[in-house]
């Protein structure tokens, strides 16, 4: 017999958040699902990695920092947060412009199963480890991502659609990083991500006309957890100097520019999204660029240059590279989508070879948040 079910806001514990979710999956309809289930280079993935290296990782080192920050996660300040309360004004999903609404499912469908994404991946380190260090932290992060993940998908439901978790699961594709290339993308997911959700936050505080929909209410604690993911994964890195020097620094450019690269190209195809934010996709880039590589000099010994004068124009032809690949692959032309994909190629190419920005790393990782 099943026992009641909690809201996921209440759950401590990622299994019992996916069983709850596996309940509700039922109501949970196949256009999202098979949105989320979509593997391009600009949608969402999940990840698999080397579970037993990531266990072997011995935080003595950064032990007192460490220490700080589980305790800080296992205090659990955001608990029974993500519910939908009286500040969850009603949304008129009928008479939203249709352009908007589009646009507004399919980032709330996005944000879903990268938050998902990360769930299934820190949960299955959990269970897989024995590190009770490592398995501790991943347990709390899982925790965190599926409630995350619950709340994007209350919010799709009252638009009739949300995405089936379970499903995902088991029949999304996973795909194999290496634990180093998963600590340099997963760090930076979790600051940026912060950067995003806190600078929407902040500029919502000043225009509030501007909040089409109350799930932006909840970022400021959302954005917080973010931090502290980013921060374990900091301190994860500090454990190892190798990391974060020699050739990985051009791992890290590399991971760098693809983040950064990725999030103009995918908020440029939302214009209406933005426009009912009232936030320029150019302004809301730089900014989100400016915090995350203030943030990262933290543990990495770069930053790119965004000022440069080849930053803006390669993004501006990534852009566009993609919009035609977009449009060539839709319409079945297959040497035009070649060209496309040689163009993107080179505006990467264009973008990675700007000249770092080097600087010292502190001796102390630890930062809290600030924006
Ligand atoms: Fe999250
Ligand atoms: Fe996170």
């Amino acid at each position: 017999m099943n026992a009641p079910l909690k809201h996921t806001s209440d759950i401590t514990d990622a299994e019992e958040s996916l069983a709850q979710q596996e309940a509700q999956s039922v109501l949970d309809s196949k256009s999202a699902t098979e949105v989320a289930m979509q593997n391009t280079l600009l949608t969402p993935r999940f990840y698999t990695t080397d579970f037993d290296e990531m266990d072997a990782i011995d935080v003595t080192p950064v032990r007192e920092d460490w220490d700080k920050l589980i305790a800080q996660m296992v205090s659990d300040p955001n608990k029974g947060h993500f519910k939908k309360n009286e500040d969850w004004d009603h949304v008129d999903w009928e008479n939203m412009e249709p352009g908007l609404k589009k646009e507004f499912i399919d980032f709330l469908i996005s944000s879903c199963t990268a938050e998902f994404s990360g769930c299934v991946l820190y949960k299955e380190m959990k269970r897989r480890g024995n590190n009770k260090d490592i398995t501790q932290l991943f347990q709390l992060m899982a925790r965190d991502e599926a409630r995350h993940a619950g709340f994007i998908n209350d919010a799709l439901r009252e638009a009739g659609v949300a995405v089936n978790l379970g499903f995902l699961t088991q029949k999304k594709k996973y795909t194999y990083f290496r634990p180093k290339f998963i600590y340099y993308a997963t760090y930076l997911s979790e600051k940026i991500g912060y950067a995003r959700y806190i600078t929407i936050f902040r500029h919502l505080q000043e225009h509030p006309e501007h909040r089409f929909h109350p799930i932006f209410k909840w970022f400021e604690e959302w954005c917080n957890d973010e931090f502290s993911h980013g921060e374990a994964f900091a301190l994860l890195m500090k454990t190892d100097p190798k990391l974060t020097s020699g050739f990985n620094v051009y791992w890290i450019k590399f991971f760098l520019t693809a983040v950064y690269s990725t999030m103009y190209v995918r908020d440029h195809q939302r214009p209406a999204f933005h426009a009912a934010l009232g936030v320029d996709p150019d302004w809301y880039a730089h900014e989100v660029f400016t915090k995350t590589s203030k943030l990262s000099e933290q543990i990495f010994p770069i930053t790119l240059d965004i000022d440069h004068p080849r930053w803006q124009s390669g993004l501006e032809r990534m852009q566009k590279a993609n919009a035609d690949l977009a449009k060539a692959t839709e319409e079945g032309r297959f040497l035009a989508k070649i060209g496309a994909q040689v163009r993107a190629v080179s505006a990467f190419v264009s973008l990675i070879t700007i000249p770092a920005r080097k600087h010292k790393v502190p001796a102390s990782t630890r930062l809290e948040p600030a924006y």
